[in-house]
């Protein structure tokens, strides 16, 4: 908790104000992050699930048999799943996650149903360089093939991004290949709607920040006093979402205080949205060569194969 807190500390006293958007995901933020996923608006899940389940015998195809499957992010069930089945006999698969709980269950499930496979996962925060430790991995025929689903990459600015790609390198080693999801730009009123969720998941998933804090932190803030705010910036391509305070107030973070006016903003989140060339542009950039992409038929969403270049 010492990191939670410290972030607080040093977001508040930032100007503008901002939260850390991986604080999002507590137990009660990863069952609201299903939920919006769930939801009419939030195309992202659905379209990217749909277009892994089209896309499996090219999968085959690129990443040959007896391969290793890293996956960035214990995530999605079913999207490993898809994955796993749509590959040719695949040797191994390595979840690295920074949540012991759900990492363990998700390797424990795919383990029970998938007995020829050797399931290896590894508690540790993936956006840092890393290489994998020996006793999760052995040496196979096939190659090693990063899973990083859901559009994740969008949370990190372009720079950002290249150098988290960059720094896979040698996790993925020479040969290596990352299968990614991209959310695309598009309409900015289907991007609003997107994370403006009539349900109002999106806007409860966003002040849990802020009820998290309040419960787990040595701090002194009224979740209620704020709103959810989230918009698409055109000019940076990225939805942000805020919190708005809704009155002045004072937020005791343990012995400092910061202030708040009416009508500030806390940027919790970005979500960087990509033209296909842009987001080639950022993996060349890191040093992949961008074999091949696909889209599903309205051009929402895209998943790239990148090789590590040699
Ligand atoms: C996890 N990440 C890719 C989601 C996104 O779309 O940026 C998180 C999210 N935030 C609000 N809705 C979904």
């Amino acid at each position: 908790m010492a990191d939670f807190q410290a972030s607080v500390i040093d977001g508040m006293g930032s100007t503008p104000k901002r939260l850390a958007c991986k604080f999002f995901y507590d137990d009660v933020g990863l069952e609201l992050f299903g939920k919006i996923c769930e939801t009419e608006e939030y195309y992202v899940t659905r379209t990217e699930t749909a277009l892994l389940r089209d896309i499996g015998p090219d999968l085959a195809r690129l990443a040959g048999s007896e391969c290793t499957v890293i996956e960035l992010g214990a995530g999605s069930d079913l999207k490993i799943r898809l994955l796993l089945d749509a590959l040719d006999r695949p040797a191994q698969y390595v979840p690295i996650d920074i949540s012991h709980g759900p990492l363990q269950d998700g390797a424990r499930a795919v383990a029970r149903d998938y007995p020829a496979l050797r399931v290896g996962a590894v508690c540790a925060d993936f956006t840092a360089p890393m290489l994998l430790p020996d006793d999760a991995v052995t040496i196979t025929r096939g190659g090693r093939l990063g899973f990083f689903p859901g559009s994740t990459i969008g949370n990190f600015s372009p720079d950002e991004a290249q150098a988290f790609l960059r720094g896979l390198h040698p996790l993925l080693g020479t040969g290596g290949a990352l299968l990614i999801g991209v959310d695309l730009k598009k309409d900015p009123d289907r991007l609003d709607a997107a994370y403006n969720d009539a349900d109002g998941y999106t806007a409860a998933f966003n002040l849990n920040i802020l009820k998290r804090a309040a419960q787990e932190l040595d701090v002194d803030i009224d979740p209620d006093q704020f709103e959810h705010y989230a918009f698409y910036n055109q000019a940076e391509s990225r939805i942000e979402m805020h919190l708005r305070s809704l009155q002045q107030q004072s937020l005791r973070v343990g012995d400092r205080t910061f202030d708040l006016a009416q009508g500030e903003l806390i940027h919790t989140e970005s979500s960087y949205k990509y033209s296909l060339d842009g987001f080639t542009g950022v993996a060349e950039a890191a040093g992949y060569t961008a074999l091949r992409h696909w889209t599903d038929a309205e051009k929402l969403f895209s998943i790239h194969y990148l090789t590590v270049a040699a």
